[in-house]
């Protein structure tokens, strides 16, 4: 069974031990996702899996046959960038770039935990249909992105304006 890669359908690796990450930068060249760490730790290579979130570098691309796999290049539709990205282009939400996809994908598949009512070690009452992205959930739910170059204050600035609807 092929796994599917924004929207495109490619036969897994013959090698049952490649990465998801090294599947995806070598053997399908797409090299938006980086390699921070590749032990669970940075959130540089987060890509969606069937719009949840995951480590790729921790991830094994047989894994994924017959999934739908979206990376940062897949995220933007016909030549427009995502909602998000151009956000964080607006509030400066990077300096050298290296975490910027992690950060991006991870922020869309947060967003969407969010909707679907799955709370965070912050959330107040667990019972509750509707959290809010607050201050305290929005950085404890990014808390596995790290940005080596301290552009936290734009990311959150970006996360805050698409998925809140607050000024940033
Ligand atoms: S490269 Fe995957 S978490 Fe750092
Ligand atoms: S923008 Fe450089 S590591 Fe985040």
């Amino acid at each position: 069974m092929p796994i599917i890669v924004n929207g495109l359908e490619t036969a897994v690796p013959a090698d049952t031990r490649v990465s998801l990450l090294d599947f995806v930068r070598e053997q399908l060249g797409l090299h938006g996702s980086k390699k921070g760490c590749a032990q669970g730790a940075c959130g540089a290579c987060t890509m969606l899996v069937d719009g949840e979130r995951i480590l790729s570098c921790l991830a094994l691309a047989v894994q994924y046959e017959g999934r739908e796999v979206t990376t940062i290049e897949g995220l933007a539709g016909d030549g427009a960038l995502h909602p998000l990205q151009q956000a964080f282009i607006d509030h400066d939400g990077f300096q050298c770039g290296y975490c910027t996809p992690g950060q991006i994908c991870s922020a869309v598949g947060m967003a969407a935990e969010v909707a679907r009512g799955v709370p965070s070690h912050v959330t107040e009452d667990v019972t509750a249909a509707e959290i809010e992205l607050n201050h305290d959930e929005l950085r404890e739910r990014m808390s596995g992105n790290l940005c080596r170059c301290g552009a936290h204050n734009g990311i959150v600035d970006a996360i805050v304006e698409v998925y809140t609807g607050r000024a940033g």
